[in-house]
């Protein structure tokens, strides 16, 4: 499509320096780049600089940042007090393989602000958190299959890469054992009675889900949804997992379980309860929480335990950087003005769409926002307005073209704008208004040229 080269070339010509770079990286790095989803064309971002709500590339270009360390900068970049916290941790000698104070202060913020939390374990990431509960469930129920839902992202390991992008019933990835399947039941969310028979019919040692819905509220759920899982996996015996690694301490101080007062008995969190430095964890009840325990019993503790280790467990510098952000998250304001800013964005993104009549919308909960672009023309035929269009259906909701996401993240990068994923991110507590009047311009630019490459469809 000549529209879509025209800015190709356009935006490669102001990176000049990040091509170089893109060059090097393509000899060394496995893939180009560290991560699946900064693959980009022309080439990668190569950020050198973030503060607050912007960040600046090699090349100079500035971006209003939404993609926030995907998710774990809810003060914003290079907050003072988080700086301090983490230099004075690092001068003091930044890993030492032994516990330490700070980690013990970590985890009475996580105990004091999370409903469920009565123990929690620390680990390295979001996808080591969703591991570790899956194993805690498993050892407590003495059973292997997990019930997951469509759509709903946990990390990369094994038991969680099939199923979250479309089409579900694929193979999330080369490279995993065909018996990891076996254990695995995958269904779309939303509907108790099937969530129902499952549980009667089958050995399920845990659910897992996403609590604001798949991919950090991308496809909404139902709080009615929630509350009956609770009241079914506890009818069953079944230990529920909430995966808080976006929602935890952004959504409420205490994540979505505080906010729905759903209350799960294992929760991962990762992201912002490291402060924006690597670092996880594993919070939950007691008593499934005592299979860490050791008990002095030489038969118990070699087989009556669920093993863990991580050299960098709740690393000096994490604790630190967790300390400072979750003391700030408890007074409720850092989340009060993110959504604050976030609520702003929607209005303003949606405003465009309504202007230039496109079929879609803007939607989102506390400070996430998502923007769906129907593609489906006879949906939109049927369609009596744009509101007509919305919908809960993870099929379409993350099955909108990749060559639709690709120019719109290239559209809004070219002019100054990095998101988290798919069309959505996230704002923090330092994004101002100046920031969301830029931001939305850039959009309605970009769904502008959109419309022009024939990729944002209007309603009829
Ligand atoms: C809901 C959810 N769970 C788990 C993960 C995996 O976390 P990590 O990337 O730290 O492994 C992510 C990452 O974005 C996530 O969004």
């Amino acid at each position: 499509m000549a529209q879509s080269d025209d800015l190709i070339q356009n935006y490669a010509a102001r990176r000049p320096i990040s091509k170089e770079y893109f060059r090097r990286a393509k000899q060394v790095l496995a893939g180009g780049v560290g991560h699946d989803l900064r693959n980009f064309v022309p080439v990668p971002m190569y950020i050198t600089r973030a503060q607050g709500s912007r960040k600046w590339d090699v090349d100079g270009n500035e971006y209003i940042d939404f993609l926030l360390g995907n998710g774990g900068m809810l003060l914003g970049h290079a907050d003072p007090e988080v700086c301090d916290a983490v230099t004075r941790a690092v001068a003091n000698g930044s890993h030492f393989g032994n516990d330490h104070p700070l980690q013990i202060e970590w985890a009475e913020w996580i105990n004091r602000l999370v409903p469920s939390a009565e123990r929690v374990r620390f680990v390295n990431s979001g996808t080591e958190a969703s591991l570790l509960a899956l194993r805690l469930a498993r050892a407590f129920t003495h059973r292997s299959r997990i019930l997951r839902f469509e759509g709903h992202f946990h990390g990369w390991h094994d038991d969680v890469v099939h199923g979250f992008h479309p089409p579900f019933d694929a193979n999330g990835s080369l490279g995993v054992p065909p018996q990891v399947r076996e254990n695995l039941q995958l269904i779309p969310d939303g509907d108790l009675n099937r969530v129902a028979d499952v549980l009667s019919h089958d050995e399920i040692a845990a659910v897992i889900l996403e609590p604001t819905g798949a991919s950090w509220g991308r496809v909404p759920i139902d709080v009615e949804f929630l509350r009956g899982l609770r009241e079914l996996t506890e009818r069953h015996g079944v230990p529920l997992i909430f995966d808080e690694v976006v929602s935890g301490f952004r959504f409420s101080p205490g994540g979505l379980q505080a906010l729905t007062g759903v209350i799960p008995d294992l929760t991962c969190f990762a992201k912002i309860v490291a402060g924006g430095l690597p670092g996880g964890a594993v919070a939950g009840s007691a008593a499934i929480m005592q299979l860490f325990d050791v008990t002095g019993d030489a038969q118990h503790d070699r087989f009556g335990r669920v093993v863990h280790f991580g050299t960098f467990n709740a690393s000096p510098p994490s604790a630190a950087a967790g300390i400072t952000v979750l003391r700030r998250v408890s007074t409720g304001q850092p989340i009060e003005q993110a959504n604050r800013m976030a609520e702003l964005l929607r209005r303003s993104w949606d405003g465009v769409l309504d202007r230039l009549g496109v079929a879609g919308y803007v939607y989102g909960d506390a400070s996430v926002f998502h923007v769906y672009f129907e593609t489906n023309q006879e949906r939109i035929s049927d369609a009596p307005n744009r509101l007509a269009l919305r919908t809960r259906d993870a099929k379409l909701l993350k099955g909108m073209p990749g060559q639709l996401i690709t120019q719109y993240q290239r559209h809004l990068r070219f002019r100054g704008v990095d998101i988290m994923s798919s069309t959505g991110g996230l704002l923090s507590s330092v994004h101002t208004e100046q920031d969301i009047a830029e931001a939305t311009a850039a959009f309605e630019a970009t769904v502008s040229a959109l419309i022009d490459e024939g990729l944002a469809l209007r309603m009829v």
